[in-house]
């Protein structure tokens, strides 16, 4: 795996060209997930192993990329512990029990590796099906983007709820902080036993942040995860939409990509981190509603622009949207494919 596009460009090594893989690539912007979607609930689909290879495989096959991405989520980390989680169409993820107060992050659990037992056997089912071919990436969610739905109980627009705890109790968002950092640290070595080769940490909504709180509430979790990685040939991938302006301190954490969100200019990004970081990125996602020609050209100005610079990996700024056409995403993807260096 070791020579696969995806994991040389990870290391910073040089390619061909730029591989391609697409968060949210997985997802509802195929017919053929809506094919399996339509006869389970999404939490039954992350957790029946075979679903789960079904559905991480459809971008495999109908697509091309050059990585897989599991296909789970970030909340079930704050599922297992107790948190009682659903989905809805429409609305999103729901938990019944938000966090309120420090009775609730004590009943909290974190002795529940045995719980998320599915995602491993997911993981080898997958793999058997790779059988080789491209590298599968595993990930989870940081722990102040999952402490955020702890709290607001499902997503949010502001994160209100989120920064009044962080303002007004700062030892019990600590406390909860630690308590899915663990959890979160167990659940990603298990991943890497199970078999991934490469691992994403999400911090989706990090921008909520000021950069004193994200230091504080976020980034030191960051470090403390990927420092108790059994990484050894397994990149690891650290990710928020804040990443353009968050980046000098996400490299602390001695990731071996940071993911750019399409703020900035990834040239500038790449140039101004240590040597041996690689970056992945950055096209916005909203270009692939537009025409062929339009992603065309946007997507080699990009390549253009990171021409000279190894350790680029071709992805979006943030996730797939679910309307965004299935032609598009296959055109996008055909054009990364037949450009060289
Ligand atoms: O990328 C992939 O294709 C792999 C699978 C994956 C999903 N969620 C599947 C999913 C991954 C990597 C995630 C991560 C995730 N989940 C994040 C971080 C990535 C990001 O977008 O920032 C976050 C914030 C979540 C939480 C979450 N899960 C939300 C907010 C929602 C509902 C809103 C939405 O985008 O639909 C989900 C549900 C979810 N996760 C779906 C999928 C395919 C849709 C479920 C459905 O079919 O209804």
């Amino acid at each position: 795996m070791k020579d696969s596009l995806f994991i040389r460009a990870a290391f910073s090594q040089p390619t061909e060209r730029p591989p391609v893989w697409m968060m949210r690539q997985a997802g509802r912007f195929m017919k053929e997930y809506w094919d399996i979607k339509n006869k389970y609930s999404f939490l039954e689909m992350c957790k029946t192993p075979e679903i789960a290879a079904d559905v991480t495989m459809l971008p495999v096959d109908l697509l091309g990329i050059d990585a897989a991405i599991l296909f789970s989520d970030i909340l079930v980390t704050a599922e297992a512990m107790g948190g009682e989680l659903s989905f809805t169409q429409g609305v999103g993820p729901k938990f019944a029990n938000p966090v309120r107060n420090e009775s609730d992050i004590d009943a909290l659990q974190t002795d529940v590796a045995y719980k998320l037992q599915y995602v491993a056997d997911a993981i080898q089912v997958i793999q058997q099906r790779l059988n080789g071919a491209i590298p599968l990436i595993g990930f989870a969610g940081a722990p102040f983007t999952v402490l955020s739905y702890l709290i607001e109980g499902g997503s949010s627009k502001d994160f209100k709820l989120t920064k009044l705890f962080l303002n007004n109790q700062p030892e019990l968002a600590h406390k909860l902080l630690k308590k899915i950092a663990d959890v979160t640290v167990t659940y990603l070595n298990m991943q890497i036993k199970a078999g991934v080769n490469a691992l994403q940490l999400f911090d989706s909504w990090a921008l909520a942040l000021s950069w004193d709180d994200y230091s504080e509430f976020s980034h030191q979790y960051n470090v403390g995860i990927i420092a108790q990685l059994d990484r050894k040939d397994i990149p690891v991938i650290s990710f928020c939409k804040g990443s353009s302006v968050f980046a000098p301190l996400m490299a602390e954490a001695k990731p071996d990509v940071i993911s750019v969100d399409w703020n900035a200019d990834l040239k500038q990004i790449k140039n101004n981190l240590p040597k041996g970081i690689a970056v992945q990125g950055n096209l916005d996602p909203f270009i692939l509603y537009a025409d062929k020609a339009v992603i065309k050209k946007k997507i080699l100005h990009l390549f253009e622009r990171m021409r000279g610079e190894e350790g680029f990996i071709f992805n979006l700024g943030h996730g797939i949207m679910p309307d965004i056409p299935f032609d598009n995403v296959k055109y996008a993807i055909d054009v990364v494919k037949e450009f060289r260096y």
